[in-house]
């Protein structure tokens, strides 16, 4: 089971586009894919409502702190995938998810390139990373972008992260009609009408590549994956951990 993160603090930045996108294309490709919604806004889940969706694809909602690592131990053996749509927040949630995570996704609005929201998940990583003694699998996933944005402009923007050391997932998520069509009617890439909504197909290349990208981040050369380091203390263990009564 590898499992997925979508986080960034700002609001509006992508991450349940991106989150949707990734866990109705893992389901088209025939795997079994749960979705938590982190989110109290539960955008996700009201695309769920709609109930248009594979049978492959299932959504938990209202997940929160204590019942995070409940949900991956109960999924476990159950789904291929497990994607999280956080809120846009940098809390404890979103650090429990982040190290629980094989992989996170940052998205940012390519247009705009606004990354204080973005900075806040980095440096929230870095903090945990510190902590565990521990490296988290991350990369930042541009949205939004022009679909007219050269080749060089990407490259120069990929220069930049990786002087920062971060990394990149190659394919952005172009500014597309569809992306935002989806949320209408529930629909997916693949129930929406060609013939209404505009550069569908490109759309629906898009968000292949988008995956394609991301099974690689997960296993970069084939191996199995490598899990996130809060994993064995949760849901990995098959027991539960007590909280710890506090005393004020
Ligand atoms: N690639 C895209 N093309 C077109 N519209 C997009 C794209 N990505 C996101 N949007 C639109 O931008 C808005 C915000 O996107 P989304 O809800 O995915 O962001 P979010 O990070 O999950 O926001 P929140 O923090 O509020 O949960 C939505 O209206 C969505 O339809
Ligand atoms: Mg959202």
């Amino acid at each position: 089971m590898a499992i997925v993160s979508l986080a960034n603090a700002k609001g509006g930045a992508g991450k349940t586009t991106a989150a949707l996108l990734l866990a109705c294309e893992f389901a088209r490709r025939g795997d079994r894919v749960a979705v938590l919604d982190c989110d109290p806004l539960a955008c996700m889940t009201d695309w769920f409502r709609h109930g248009r969706n594979d049978d492959r694809l299932s959504i938990t909602s209202g997940v929160t702190t204590s019942t995070l690592s409940d949900h991956l131990r109960r999924l476990r053996g159950q789904v291929e995938h497990v994607v999280i749509d956080l809120s846009g927040a940098a809390d404890v949630l979103v650090a429990l998810a982040i190290g629980l995570s094989d992989l996170t996704l940052i998205p940012v609005q390519g247009c705009v390139m606004d990354a204080r929201g973005a900075i806040q998940v980095l440096e929230l990583i870095r903090y945990i990373e510190n902590n565990a003694r521990a490296d988290i699998n991350h990369a930042v996933l541009l949205t939004r972008v022009n679909p007219i944005v050269t080749t060089r402009a990407m490259r120069t923007v990929k220069l930049l992260l990786a002087e920062s050391r971060i990394r990149l997932v190659d394919t952005p998520l172009v500014e597309r009609t569809a992306f935002r069509e989806l949320f209408e009617q529930g629909d997916t890439l693949y129930s929406l009408d060609a013939n209404r909504v505009s550069n569908l197909a490109k759309a629906q290349v898009n968000a292949q590549a988008f995956a394609n990208d991301v099974l690689r981040l997960l296993s970069p050369t084939g191996e199995a994956v490598r899990h996130g380091p809060f994993s064995s203390m949760c849901y990995r263990a098959g027991r539960t951990v007590e909280p710890v009564p506090v005393r004020v």
